[in-house]
């Protein structure tokens, strides 16, 4: 059963395979990360832990039970009660509804661990896999933006408390 994992220094080897293994797949619907990010991916996976122990930023990654790393959904630009939220799944993780899920868990540690009340999150108009996501998880349009060159729609959604759409509060 995929676990939702706070990120963290052991799993720096686990994610480098999911994004080597997934460039490819991710390059078609959002940017390339470059050859730079591969090179230096151990600096940056520190400067990310970096981040999030000052509480600017809450990065988790869904963990199969051999412990692949099989998506990542991220929370950045804390501030202020809100962030963004950005995800990506292994494309042989794909169509089994776990981005889904995992962003309806998401939305419940924002609320509950981190105390956050709004989240935003935005797609490329030819994502539909992801406005999918959003939209199951009760985001709604809140404005055009432009992503790499390509039209998008910016989401938001309140995290009402005590209030769950995935049903266990
Ligand atoms: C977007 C992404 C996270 C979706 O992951 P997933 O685990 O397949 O998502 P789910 O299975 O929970 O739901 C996706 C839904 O979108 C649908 N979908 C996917 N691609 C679609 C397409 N091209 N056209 C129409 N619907 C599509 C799926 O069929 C599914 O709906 P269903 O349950 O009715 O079949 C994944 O495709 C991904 O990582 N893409 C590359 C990175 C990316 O785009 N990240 C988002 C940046 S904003």
């Amino acid at each position: 059963m995929p676990e939702l994992q706070r990120l963290a220094a052991a799993h720096a080897a686990a994610l480098l395979d999911f994004e080597r293994q997934n460039r490819v797949y991710f390059a078609r619907f959002i940017p390339d990360r470059g050859d730079d990010y591969f090179a230096s991916f151990a600096e940056r996976h520190a400067q990310l832990l970096a981040d999030q122990a000052t509480g600017s930023d809450h990065f988790h990654l869904l963990v199969d039970d051999d412990g692949a790393v099989l998506g990542r959904f991220n929370l950045f630009d804390v501030a202020g009660g809100s962030a963004d939220l950005g995800f990506r799944m292994a494309e042989h993780a794909t169509g089994r509804g776990l981005a889904t899920a995992a962003v309806a868990r998401i939305c419940d540690l924002a609320r509950d661990e981190y105390g956050l009340h709004r989240l935003y999150a935005s797609a490329a108009l030819v994502n539909p896999g992801s406005l999918t996501v959003l939209r199951r998880n009760g985001f709604t349009a809140v404005g055009e933006v432009v992503l790499s060159g390509r039209p998008g729609i910016r989401h938001a959604r309140d995290l009402a408390p005590g209030v769950s759409r995935s049903g266990r509060r």
